[in-house]
């Protein structure tokens, strides 16, 4: 019998290419997104099951996850602008980004974690990003909560260290998705840059799944080439 993989987020650039590629390994694939006619036209396109679902609203990922059989899961949902330093980013922006990126991914878990511990078998890919431990690399907000999410990733392997259960995190640069549009840079981010594509994030995924049950490629970070991180900065006042 096929896998069955939850893929959230599919309905966004790097989802829809990780449904493309573990449809083509040969999984069940359950794509997850807010938008039902773009979720319902990714389905017919590429020919996976469609689950409408904010992932904000706890009750309803448990209805609706609670009973699927998850051999893996990615959660790519998430959003990332708008562009402001802390200081500037309202109360509405801070609870938007949590709820959707933090909230939503425990919302997600819960779920996924209890059918794969009663089955004892599954693997966790979370999209995390190189802004959750890099200083400026994007908005304030978005990256405190990637940088839980890296806490989140670190503290599942923990909880799970003595279950068959795999957690992997991929630290992301930039990544050609459109999803640079919520900082009204696309052209700005895209334009000359070669960027990683998504189909690049859909081989890794697909690399980390086809490792070893006993092996869990537990953090991967990926980069454009001439993408890079480091240095400092010193104002003169
Ligand atoms: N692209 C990059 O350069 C980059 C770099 C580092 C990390 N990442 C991370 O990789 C992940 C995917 O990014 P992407 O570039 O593919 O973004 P994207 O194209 O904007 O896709 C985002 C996805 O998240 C879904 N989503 C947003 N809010 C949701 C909600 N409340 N409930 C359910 N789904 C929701 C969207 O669904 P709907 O549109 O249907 O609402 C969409 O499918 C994100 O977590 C992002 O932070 C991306």
């Amino acid at each position: 019998m096929a896998q069955t993989a939850i893929v959230t987020g599919a309905t966004g650039g790097i989802g829809e290419a990780v449904a493309k590629r573990l449809l083509e390994d040969g999984f069940r694939v359950v794509a997850v997104g807010t938008r039902r006619e773009a979720l319902a036209a990714l389905c017919e396109k590429l020919g996976c099951e469609g689950l409408p679902l904010d992932i904000q609203d706890a009750a309803a990922v448990e209805r609706a996850l609670g009973d699927l059989q998850a051999d893996v899961l990615v959660h790519g949902a998430g959003i990332l602008g708008p562009n402001l330093p802390i200081h500037k980013t309202p109360p509405e922006t801070v609870a938007q980004l949590l709820g959707v990126n933090l909230t939503g991914m425990f919302n997600v878990l819960r779920p996924v974690i209890r059918g794969m511990l009663e089955r004892q078998n599954g693997t966790i890919i979370l999209l995390g990003s190189i802004c959750g431990h890099v200083a400026g690399a994007g908005p304030g907000i978005y990256s405190a909560t990637k940088a839980a999410m890296q806490s989140v990733a670190a503290n599942l392997r923990f909880e799970l260290h003595e279950t068959p259960l795999r957690v992997a995190e991929l630290r992301l640069g930039r990544v050609r998705t459109g999803i640079h549009g919520q900082l009204d840079m696309n052209t700005d981010f895209y334009d000359g840059y070669e960027c990683v594509l998504p189909e690049d994030v859909a081989s890794t995924i697909a690399h980390v799944l086809s490792a070893p049950p006993a092996v869990d490629i537990s953090t991967i970070e990926m980069m454009p080439t001439r993408q890079v991180v480091g240095g400092t900065r010193f104002s003169k006042s």
